[in-house]
């Protein structure tokens, strides 16, 4: 069930269709950005000379190092634990060339215990501190995938779940190998013309709201329903999606979630007849943004938006979005976005970065151009291989530093550990949407799932006060849990 859910979410950024070289995912009519390159992460050439005894990876058909300079020297291997991740075909272990020199990649899960195995590969939403491979042996790095939102897996964005890791690459540009963009196909998906104000303004008469929200996953951390329900008192909001649904999609082909996925064409035409869509993120994480965000904008809607605290600094202008959060009331926020409705020359500010030269925004263009992966692109690696490199370079730096301080202790030392940190998965306790915790009747569901969800391991009542006061005496509870399910287990062993 985990690797399912595993590849429907890579999916859906087309991770895996390039890995099946279909380059057809359910994003190939996106213009692709090509603003991308390859960036090269490590400038010395690595000089390969590392020993490792001979163990069992011949009899279990891992790639031997082949036509190298240093025939005999067995390669670093680096074991992807968490299951249908693996991103190699058709074997379960394969040789992989990084800037740095070259590794192994294995699934094999008999490699655990290999001296030669150098780093375990972990996706966040499989990770449970109860099935982790323990003990935990001292000379492996546990490096973690998880650009999904905590709602997968609250233990890590619990301080002492999220520093179990070495290595990272989540959402946050903080993290090891950052993936905030990792839905942003490039400008040219931003500068896409937007439907003509006179199309928009037709629809508007015809009954359309100028609002628009489709979602179908309702009961989520963010609690985005219980704001949006309010929202909906002072400004018509066309609601398509299973949450607050008052509206139809117009053909039961669009209505078919199993036929017309977000991207599909003929969705995407209908929902730019919108002069604004809610985008509300599912958790509320710095740098956590997804397709809400960015598809809005590419079919030229105004997005109205909750999510990453930090969005700004990675819009294409400053003028693009509408944050709810800047509003002091949902009421507040209904006028404002009835001014611009009503106000074309308003309106249209928000839509200037569409225009040449109109993304000034260095940080985000310096960002796009650096990172080295694409998103649904099939010239470029995807973040999976990027990853995996940057782990497999990782860990030949750490062993030439190992080597160097085992020759000349005086004049090398011992390589630092390296430690994730709580800003890769910042996510604060969820509160709700909209209102206090403690006026929410305790068999509201957000409140009765997420006191579960987020508090692993304390009771309802504790929960209840963890949410209301966030401070280290929870973090403390929270850390007597791991203990239990995780060091305790680890030291018995
Ligand atoms: C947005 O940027 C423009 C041009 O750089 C600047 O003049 C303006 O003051 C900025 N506005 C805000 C709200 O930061
Ligand atoms: C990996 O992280 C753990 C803490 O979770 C730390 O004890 C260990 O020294 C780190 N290992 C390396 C190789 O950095
Ligand atoms: C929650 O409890 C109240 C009474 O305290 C009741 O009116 C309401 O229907 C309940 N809601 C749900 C979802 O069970
Ligand atoms: C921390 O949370 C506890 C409840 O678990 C509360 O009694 C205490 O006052 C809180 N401390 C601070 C500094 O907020």
């Amino acid at each position: 069930m985990a690797a399912g859910h595993t590849g429907a979410m890579l999916a859906t950024i087309g991770v895996l269709s390039v890995l099946s070289a279909s380059g057809s995912g359910p994003m190939a009519d996106v213009e692709a950005g090509g603003e991308a390159e390859w960036v090269e992460p490590w400038d010395e050439p690595w000089d390969g000379a590392v020993f490792r005894s001979p163990s069992a990876l011949g009899t279990v058909g891992v790639a031997q190092s082949r036509g190298s300079q240093r025939p005999g020297k067995d390669l670093p291997v680096l074991l992807w634990w968490s299951p249908g991740l693996f991103p190699h075909f058709p074997g379960d272990s394969e040789r992989i060339e990084c800037a740095r020199g070259a590794c192994v990649a294995s699934r094999d899960r008999r490699l655990r215990g290999d001296p030669r195995t150098r780093a375990l590969l972990f996706y966040g939403t499989d990770f449970r501190a109860s099935d982790a491979p323990l003990p935990r042996l001292v000379h492996q790095s546990w490096a973690l995938l998880h650009e999904e939102s905590p709602l997968n897996n609250f233990l890590l964005s619990h301080t002492p779940g999220i520093r179990l890791f070495n290595l990272t690459a989540t959402f946050s540009r903080h993290s090891d190998y950052p993936l905030p963009l990792q839905w942003l196909p490039g400008t040219a998906y931003l500068r896409r013309a937007a439907t003509p104000l006179q199309e928009r303004a037709e629809w508007r008469r015809r009954g359309y709201a100028p609002l628009l929200y489709l979602q179908s996953h309702c009961d989520v951390p963010a609690d985005r329903d219980r704001y949006v329900r309010e929202l909906m008192r002072y400004i018509p909001v066309d609601s398509y999606g299973k949450c607050l649904q008052n509206r139809e999609l117009p053909t039961p082909r669009l209505q078919d979630t199993t036929t017309a996925t977000t991207e599909d064409p003929e969705l995407l035409a209908f929902l730019s007849r919108y002069k604004f869509h809610l985008a509300l993120e599912n958790a509320i994480c710095d740098d956590y943004m997804t397709e809400k965000l960015w598809r809005p904008m590419h079919l030229g809607a105004v997005p109205v938006y909750r999510g990453s605290p930090s969005v700004r600094d990675w819009m294409p202008n400053n003028h693009s979005i509408i944050l709810i959060d800047d509003f002091e009331s949902p009421h507040k926020l209904a006028e404002f976005i009835d001014f611009l409705d009503k106000n074309d020359e308003e309106y249209m500010k928000y839509l200037a970065y569409k225009q040449p030269g109109g993304i000034t925004n260095q940080f985000l263009l310096e960002s796009l151009r650096r990172r080295e992966w694409g998103v649904n692109d099939p010239l470029l690696p995807n973040y999976l291989n990027g990853f995996e490199c940057f782990v497999c370079d990782h860990e030949l730096a750490r062993l030439d530093a190992e080597k160097a301080h085992a020759a000349s202790p005086g004049d090398s030392p011992a390589p630092e550990p390296h430690i994730a940190q709580p800003s890769h998965m910042d996510c604060p306790v969820p509160t709700p949407g909209f209102g206090n915790v403690e006026d929410i009747p305790e068999n509201d569901s957000w409140k009765e799932m997420w006191l579960q969800d987020y508090w692993q391991g304390l009771d309802q009542g504790e929960a209840l006060t963890a949410m209301i006061h966030n401070n280290e005496t929870q973090q403390k509870k929270f850390w007597d849990y791991l203990h239990e399910t995780f060091m305790k287990r680890n030291q018995n062993l």
